[in-house]
């Protein structure tokens, strides 16, 4: 008995010193990895083993991250499984945070789109390393302010292949977008003239895009904690993903090589269409690896969003036709009746650049921009911000933040209008993301928005459409979840305003 009993005592102290040494050991690691203690930021209060993983939203996260900014303040803390995620709910903090600090320029693992899908070396996946800093020297030198000035002149030519589309057949004026977007990207990446909405560049790669984009949301990434997805079987609850994943990667597969292929050996036979890729293979600057990844990235970060911004031009103009009247006497004004608008007259188009600030915040395409990753652990306004956290910034909070915009929801775009305007916060500063990943596509995508509105609005009027009963119908404002937000269905009609045949 006494030996049982010294015995068990032993067995206690070892096990009290057992404990106070990996006690001590934790203890330690959380000192190493935050030597001051700081806090995290705050957040709603984690569950046991599972944290917040039932707090974060499945879809439209943007909206429920607001809120908690209502009670949690602009910086909050969620963990989920063990994934640390930090929301920046405030333009500040994501200047401060994701503005230039290298130590924030890299992507989380995205297990499901890098592995599974077969997209880990296109340039918005990669981690921030060497590769990565030679496709954005790529993208940056083809698409920098003056560098898509020598896209202009097949913008404007497009931009009459749509108009004459409009009148032809508005009832596909959404497919013609599609495929007009669809007509830019490729021809600017690859030269490539697509002719039709089966066009392959067409199909695919929208087939891709939409598969991408609805797994890339924050809860979906909570697969990242879980690679044992590949060995579940398809018919798994949940594992409809991977299905999607096989798909896509079919695809890309195919794809990304093939169309760099068709660059170079229409390159052999002497057609010269200038090209993104073609100008890369050129310069021989760049190995073919990356220019092919860099420039298969354009199309799946470029179509899709570019769409997303042109259908919300014709969004906000048949929801606000007094702003469309004000831009379109603008245009009347500045480029008359018997010509298109070109990129020439934009200096004088002032008003105009208004309404595309004012798109570009009112109806954000990308509401939590692209999720980043720290690389060391660091400190921000009293919280510690952990090495490995995944950062999204909230880019709808602060469109809707009222310390920066006077009634957020409103579209005005006079807000940016004269000197007052000038100090408003230029959404361009932030929807297009930040810093060393801000979108390389900013100044393409800005300009195939000014051609776009100052054509149709020089052209035609768009108005609601009328129900049986003569009354005017609302369009109504519908979006699948995904990373980009863009209205899915648009009713309503347009009228020439000039005779077509004539300019
Ligand atoms: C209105 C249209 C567009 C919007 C709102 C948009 C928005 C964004 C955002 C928020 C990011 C993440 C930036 C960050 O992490 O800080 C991004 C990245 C990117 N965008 Fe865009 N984009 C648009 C059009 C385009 C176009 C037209 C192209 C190219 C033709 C393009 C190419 C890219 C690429 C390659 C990246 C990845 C950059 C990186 O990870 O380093 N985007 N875009």
């Amino acid at each position: 008995m006494a030996n049982y009993t010294i015995s068990l005592m032993t067995a206690l102290a070892i096990f009290c010193a057992t404990l106070s040494l990996l006690y001590g050991v934790y203890k330690r690691r959380k000192l190493r990895q935050n030597p001051r203690q700081w806090p995290l930021p705050p957040g709603p209060k984690p569950e046991p083993i599972i944290g917040n993983a039932r707090h974060i939203p499945f879809d439209f996260g943007w909206l429920q991250f607001a809120e908690w900014k209502k009670s949690y303040g602009d910086i909050i803390h969620l963990n989920a499984l063990g994934n640390r995620i930090i929301v920046l709910n405030s333009y500040k903090s994501c200047i401060d945070l994701l503005g230039q600090n290298a130590i924030y320029a890299s992507r989380p693992r995205f297990y499901v789109v890098a592995e599974l899908m077969g997209l880990a070396k296109l340039t918005p996946f990669l981690p921030y390393n060497d590769e990565l800093k030679q496709h954005r020297k790529f993208l940056h030198s083809t698409l920098k302010k003056s560098a898509v000035v020598r896209f202009q002149p097949a913008e404007e030519k497009q931009m009459k292949w749509y108009l004459s589309t409009l009148a032809a057949e508005p009832q596909n004026f959404l497919q013609n977008i599609r495929l007009l977007t669809g007509k830019l990207v490729a021809q600017t990446t690859y030269g490539v003239d697509v002719k039709s909405a089966d066009d392959k560049y067409i199909v695919l790669a929208e087939k891709a895009v939409n598969g991408v984009s609805s797994v890339v949301t924050p809860i979906n990434n909570l697969w990242n904690a879980f690679p044992i997805l590949e060995y579940i079987p398809d018919w798994f609850p949940g594992a409809g993903v991977k299905t999607i994943a096989h798909e896509v990667r079919e695809i890309v597969s195919h794809m990304v090589p093939a169309s760099l292929e068709d660059v170079k050996s229409r390159t052999a036979s002497g057609d010269c269409t200038p090209s993104l890729a073609s100008a890369a293979l050129e310069s021989g600057n760049y190995s073919e690896e990356d220019i092919m990844w860099a420039a298969g990235s354009l199309y799946f970060a470029g179509a899709d969003t570019t769409y997303g911004a042109l259908v919300a031009c014709i969004f906000a103009m048949v929801k606000h036709p007094e702003v469309q009247k004000k831009a379109q006497a603008e245009i009347d004004r500045v480029v008359g009746k018997g010509r298109l608008p070109t990129f020439a007259d934009r200096e004088q188009l002032s008003y105009i650049d208004c309404v595309i600030k004012e798109i570009a915040r009112w109806k954000i395409l990308v509401p939590l921009g692209l999720p980043r990753s720290v690389l060391e652990n660091d400190y921000y306004d009293g919280y510690w911000v952990p090495k490995g956290a995944t950062m999204l910034p909230n880019a709808w909070a602060i469109s809707r933040d009222e310390t920066l915009y006077e009634d957020p929801e409103r579209f005005w775009p006079e807000r940016f209008e004269g000197e007052a305007g000038n100090n408003a916060v230029d959404p361009f500063t932030y929807v297009f993301g930040f810093g060393r990943r801000i979108c390389p596509g900013l100044h393409l995508a800005d300009s195939i928005m000014f051609i776009f509105l100052t054509t149709i609005l020089s052209t035609f009027d768009i108005s609601k459409s009328i129900d049986e009963q003569g009354r005017e119908m609302e369009p109504q404002e519908t979006y699948v979840p995904g990373i980009i937000q863009c209205v899915i269905s648009l009713l309503h009609t347009t009228r020439a305003r000039v005779q077509l045949a004539t300019i």
